[in-house]
């Protein structure tokens, strides 16, 4: 039987971690965070010492990506999510972790993706998909909130003028760009708590199911 997939997509901070996660317990379905496939293969980089900008050597590490050993802890860190998005550019990557997010489902009944070419590219057959996203100020102050509450310190503008760099970086990339899926239901959560973010996308996946 041809798997069920909730595809959730968006940019940094939006909430679509949270969310994913949110569904990904409610309805018992296993959950992939994609953005973690790109971070093992900077970070397995970066800890080599190799260059975040040579195809063929990053398509290497891609290709023998285990995803059973990502670790969420580890791989969190600021600096990991902005190489992740250099490595993230590039074909041979993609085509690679595209294979490894499409197996991993494949196997599944049913799963949760979340990442910012789910509804697009990886999964465009998805029978729900949900795009969510807020404005920069609002996920830079989510950030900002989630550094700070942990004891660390924190720059808002900085956090801001990353968050802006990077999504730059993912809306204008030629491979596989953050948009919306034509079919994709939009939720902005600038001002929505979430809970009523799941609520609409509960609507939409029992619709769906
Ligand atoms: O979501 P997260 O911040 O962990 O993603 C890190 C980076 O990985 C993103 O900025 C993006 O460049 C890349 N990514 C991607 N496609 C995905 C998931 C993440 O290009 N499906």
């Amino acid at each position: 039987m041809k798997p069920f997939i909730v595809a959730i997509d968006g940019p940094a901070a939006s909430g679509k971690g949270t969310l994913a996660r949110r569904v990904a317990i409610h309805y018992g379905m296993p959950h992939l965070d994609t953005g973690l496939t790109y971070r093992a293969v900077a970070k397995a980089l970066l800890d080599k010492g190799l260059p975040l900008d040579d195809e063929p050597i990053a398509a290497d590490e891609a290709l023998h990506l285990d995803l059973r050993t990502m670790d969420k802890n580890i791989l969190s860190a600021h600096a990991i999510g902005e190489a992740a998005s250099k490595v993230a550019v590039m074909p041979a990557v993609r085509r690679a972790l595209v294979e490894a997010q499409r197996n991993f489902a494949r196997a599944l009944p049913a799963s949760v993706l979340d990442g910012r070419d789910i509804g697009t590219v990886v999964f465009p057959d998805a029978q729900a998909k949900l795009y969510v996203f807020a404005s920069p100020e609002v996920r830079a102050k989510r950030r900002y909130d989630e550094i700070i509450g942990k004891g660390g310190a924190a720059d808002y503008a900085e956090i801001l003028a990353d968050l802006k760099k990077r999504d730059e970086r993912d809306t204008t990339r030629t491979d596989s760009p953050l948009k919306p899926a034509n079919d994709a239901h939009l939720i902005d959560t600038s001002e929505m708590s979430i809970e009523a973010a799941f609520l609409a996308a509960k609507k939409l996946i029992d619709h769906a199911l």
